[in-house]
């Protein structure tokens, strides 16, 4: 079976580049999750307490029998748990509904934090530090933040201890905030990308579907080797074993520099997921 490459993180850690995303928008598929770990060598998993379907993903990973230790587990705090003790409790629960006793990343899932009174910038900062007791107890392996831009990153820089090991972005053809990737690389935090397919709209682009002709490969696959070869971290997700598979299959192939950089003039700035949207709705 194959083994995707690694990224280490500034601790050392090792995180699988190629990812499989969860979610409960478009339904999770607990046969899907267990041919990926079983058949196509998926040992990286992005989940979420937002999702609502970490005790499911336990399941699905106890039905693999994939030793707990080939994987990486990571989920998010949900803003309405921010705050030192609740994030604390926030983990455990994550951890228990996940069926593990740590997790190998842990991550705030947005900046806003919605706490009346409060700044936003004192809820994140009391968070953190909760984030940082739990890396430094080991309940986390790594702890990270996700939709943080590079005013947050500052912030926290000044208020916290450790240096995030990964910021979890928006990032496809559409969506190429490159200013924060360099920003994050520069402050030693991996860049991870999300929605790596646009949510499936990046598929039918014409230049896409070109590439994907001129390679030979799927339009998906050319969405997903541009964020490796871009060295982003990234998590496509799907319900569908067979496209899972190939979802996977982005390691025999390079595309050149010069289709990715026409890949990379795609940016229109376009965003799928608005800060503060889930707040709200979903
Ligand atoms: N941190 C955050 O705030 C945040 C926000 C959004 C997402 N995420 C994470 O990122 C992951 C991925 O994001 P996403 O699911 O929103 O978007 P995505 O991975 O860009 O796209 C998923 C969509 O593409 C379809 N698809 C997948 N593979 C395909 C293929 N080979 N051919 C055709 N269609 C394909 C899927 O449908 P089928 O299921 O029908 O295959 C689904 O509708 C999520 O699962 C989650 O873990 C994080």
């Amino acid at each position: 079976m194959q083994q995707f490459p690694d990224v280490e993180l500034s601790n050392r850690l090792k995180i699988p580049i190629l990812g499989l995303g969860t979610s409960h928008y478009g339904g999770y598929s607990h046969d899907a999750v267990v041919y990926a770990l079983q058949q196509c060598g998926v040992r990286h998993i992005d989940t979420a307490k937002r999702y609502g379907c970490e005790e499911a993903l336990s399941k699905s990973i106890s039905e693999s029998g994939v030793p707990r230790d080939q994987l990486w587990i990571t989920t998010k705090l949900w803003p309405g748990d921010y705050g030192y003790r609740s994030a604390k409790e926030a983990c455990r629960a994550s951890c228990q509904r996940l069926g593990v006793e740590y997790l190998d990343l842990y991550l705030m899932h947005w900046p806003d934090c919605g706490v009346p009174g409060r700044s936003n910038r004192d809820v994140r900062a009391e968070t953190w530090r909760a984030l940082e007791e739990m890396y430094d107890e080991g309940l986390c392996r790594a702890i990270g933040v996700s939709n943080f831009l590079i005013p947050h990153l500052e912030e926290l820089k000044e208020d916290g201890g450790v240096v995030p090991h990964v910021n979890q972005v928006e990032f496809h053809p559409f969506q190429q905030p490159w200013p924060l990737v360099e920003f994050c690389r520069r402050e030693g935090v991996a860049f991870e990308g999300y929605c790596p397919l646009a949510k499936g709209q990046a598929l039918d682009h014409p230049l896409i579907v070109a590439l994907a002709h001129k390679y030979g490969r799927s339009a998906s696959q050319i969405c997903i080797r541009w964020s490796i070869q871009n060295r982003i971290i990234t998590i496509p997700k799907s319900t569908k074993p067979e496209r899972i598979r190939e979802n996977c299959q982005v390691f025999g192939f390079t595309l050149a520099d010069g289709d990715m950089e026409r890949v990379g003039r795609l940016h229109t700035d376009k965003k799928l997921i608005r800060l503060g949207y889930p707040l709200w709705n979903g």
